[in-house]
């Protein structure tokens, strides 16, 4: 991945942040996207002191015209872009019937336009060099019914079927579209998650109540653990794998 242009979203956080970091490791160019300015900045100068290859564009991925002016201004400042991880995302939890307008409206807006539009404007500049890899961070939940989770699942089902369709059809020009799906990992998103009880050992354990039964593994995934799924699929060592989801969750929706 030397010298490679990476626009990862989310950058500023838990996933994307460690898949910004293990894409810079590797003598990738990263530029980072997030709409929390202060911690992206925060992120992007300790990897730029660390001795890596890194720029903040701080941008909302929901915002169609500023994804379009920051793939712009990346391809500007550091060239074509070469690999896109899209690893923004927001979690409303709330059971079906209660969610309010907003809190579905604004799921959607996140997890499953900003893709969409990211990898749009990323995949047209792709598709004339014909080159690329693209990643998109779902969720088990978008194939596992969860408890409280209808908004958020919902629209990670709707991320992932797009960048499948979406790798279908750049496929011919040589671009690679996957998919991660995480369990429960160990970032501020997951703390979101204990709000109301629970913790990590809940989340080890499952619970009959919620349909629940834990992670056979024993262990959260760290960030890291999702970020290196992420390079497989992004490397060449995956140069015959598209249109691919893969599950990091421990063995919590039991292979299915
Ligand atoms: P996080 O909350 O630590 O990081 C998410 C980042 O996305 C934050 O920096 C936030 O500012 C950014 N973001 C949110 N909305 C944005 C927008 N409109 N434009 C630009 N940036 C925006 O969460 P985490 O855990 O690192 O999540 C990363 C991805 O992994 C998300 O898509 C999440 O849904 C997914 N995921 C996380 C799981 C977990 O247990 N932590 C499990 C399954 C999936």
């Amino acid at each position: 991945m030397h010298n490679q242009v990476a626009l990862v979203t989310g950058a500023a956080s838990g996933i994307g942040e460690a898949v910004a970091r293990a894409l810079a490791q590797r003598g990738a160019v990263v530029a980072a996207v997030d709409r929390n300015e202060v911690r992206l900045r925060e992120v992007v100068t300790k990897l730029v002191a660390d001795g890596h290859q890194a720029r903040a564009f701080p941008a909302d991925v929901s915002d169609a015209a500023a994804v379009e002016r920051v793939v712009t201004a990346v391809e500007r400042r550091l060239g074509p872009v070469d690999l896109l991880v899209n690893a923004a995302g927001v979690l409303h939890l709330g059971q079906a019937r209660q969610l309010t307008d907003q809190q579905w409206t604004t799921t959607f807006a996140v997890n499953a336009t900003g893709v969409f539009l990211m990898s749009r404007a990323v995949v047209n500049r792709m598709v004339t060099r014909s080159r690329g890899a693209i990643v998109t961070v779902a969720s088990n939940a978008a194939g596992t019914a969860r408890m409280d989770m209808a908004a958020y699942a919902a629209s990670k089902a709707a991320a992932a079927a797009f960048t499948r369709c979406l790798g279908l059809e750049v496929a011919r020009y040589g671009i690679r579209c996957n998919i991660v799906a995480p369990g429960s990992t160990d970032t501020p998103m997951l703390g979101a998650l204990w709000q109301n009880g629970g913790g990590p050992q809940a989340t080890l354990q499952g619970s009959l109540d919620a349909y629940r039964v834990g992670i056979p593994l024993g262990k959260l995934a760290r960030p890291e653990d999702v970020a290196e799924a992420v390079l497989f699929l992004l490397s060449e060592q995956a140069s015959h794998i598209t249109m691919h989801a893969m599950t990091v969750d421990g063995g919590a929706t039991l292979g299915v």
